[in-house]
């Protein structure tokens, strides 16, 4: 299989499926969209022109380019036009009873050496897989929202999954100008799952009545770097949206104490206060004035910020310790999926290893909680006195 002029399809036209249509077809590819509502693929028609006419007005295409990259795609309601693609990416609703009804169809009408891709966020791939006669062609092909600009890529293979199949879906995705990493078949991957304590330690914090939102959202992005603060990324990701995604984590982890969702979010859920999208969440943005100023105290702003950032280094040694992704690849899955201005394991090597442990040992002697457990990779690292690879 050639990695130029393919034959793409994608099915569900939404947000992660025209974006990546979009890559596809920009790489040159021939792309066939399919969605069950034809509504959908309107939009996702103007979508694709409105956005490639901006590129062309911005000099980030050649002038008549975007005309051509759209004459590259096609929309369909109908999923056996996908019968001739190599590369199929399913990007539906999360839902696996949905997922797996697509993929048993794709099983007949795809072509027998198409692979057969889910950008699913929190599912099986092996799952998904299952519901393929040859499941050794399906794999995870996970992008981040918006799919053409978000650099990283995590390529998730099942236990199912033939070696040759992730080799080429890596090298069909570089070749498309993603950083690619590889992440073992378990929930969240490597994003999802590393910036889980992002959320659930700023709002422990706040519950706890240590600072508020504000504050603590002023400690992450003024101290520590990061773009945005949980309570803004949060407000902006919906709270529907994020504590679904905690709860599935949660429950897919035999509820590790770790993952606990928390009562904050449920009730801001609960109350409608989803966040941007509808004018309140743990900011009003209806009445922005209303919003409290953070209370900038260095001290108490650092102290905010390890507390979250050992939470997180702790994730990421775990996530090594378990064999989930190398190093390497669970730095650049924070770089560049999520922009953290550092990689999680190089910045516990730049804290030091021993801080960490000692850290995370008084954190789970004050407050008894199994959610404070340091991970065994670091502790046996600090008795070493060894650093991350990288
Ligand atoms: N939005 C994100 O930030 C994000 C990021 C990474 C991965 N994902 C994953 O990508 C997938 C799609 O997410 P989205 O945000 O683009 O969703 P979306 O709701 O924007 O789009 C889903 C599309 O699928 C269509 N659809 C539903 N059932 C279908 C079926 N049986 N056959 C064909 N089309 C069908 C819908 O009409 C809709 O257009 C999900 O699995 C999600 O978890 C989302």
């Amino acid at each position: 299989m050639e990695s130029t002029n393919m034959k793409i399809g994608i099915i569900g036209a939404g947000a992660m499926g025209s974006g990546i249509a979009q890559i596809a077809a920009t790489q040159e590819h021939t792309v066939v969209i399919t969605d069950t509502h034809r509504s959908a693929l309107d939009k996702s028609q103007k979508g694709h022109a409105k956005i490639l006419a901006r590129l062309v007005e911005k000099g980030r295409l050649e002038q008549g380019q975007d005309h051509e990259i759209l004459r590259r795609i096609s929309y369909s309601t109908n999923l056996n036009d996908l019968a001739e693609c190599d590369l199929i990416i399913e990007a539906v609703v999360e839902n696996l009873a949905v997922k797996k009804e697509i993929f048993k169809n794709l099983s007949d009408l795809a072509k027998p050496d198409a692979i057969l891709a889910s950008n699913t966020s929190s599912l099986s791939i092996a799952s998904i897989g299952a519901a393929v006669e040859d499941a050794s062609r399906v794999i995870g092909i996970h992008f981040f929202n918006p799919a053409p600009l978000m650099p990283l890529v995590e390529i998730i293979p099942a236990i199912s999954t033939a070696p040759e199949v992730t080799k080429k879906a890596k090298e069909m995705i570089d070749a498309w100008g993603k950083t690619t990493v590889l992440a073992k078949d378990t929930p969240g991957f490597i994003v999802n799952r590393l910036a889980r304590p992002f959320y659930g330690e700023a709002v422990r914090i706040y519950e706890e009545g240590l600072a508020d939102p504000a504050t603590i959202d002023w400690a992450i992005t003024e101290l520590g770097g990061f773009r945005m603060g949980p309570f803004t990324l949060m407000d902006f990701i919906g709270h529907d949206v994020n504590y679904a995604v905690t709860e599935t984590v949660f429950k897919a982890f035999y509820f590790d104490p770790r993952y606990r969702p928390n009562f904050t979010q449920k009730r801001l859920v609960e109350a409608g206060w989803l966040g941007r999208k509808t004018g309140r969440g743990f900011y009003n943005y209806a009445e922005e004035t209303d919003n409290p100023q953070p209370q900038k105290d260095e001290e108490l702003g650092q102290h905010i910020l390890w507390r979250i950032l050992v939470m997180l280094i702790n994730e990421a040694a775990d996530a090594l310790y378990l064999n989930i992704a190398s190093a390497e690849d669970i730095d650049l899955a924070m770089t560049k999926g999520v922009n953290y201005p550092k990689g999680l394991l190089a910045w516990a090597n730049e804290k030091g290893i021993a801080h960490c442990v000692e850290t995370l040992d008084r954190l789970q002697s004050e407050y008894g909680e199994d959610r404070y457990r340091c991970s065994p990779l670091l502790r046996k690292m600090a008795r070493e006195n060894t650093t991350f690879k990288l």
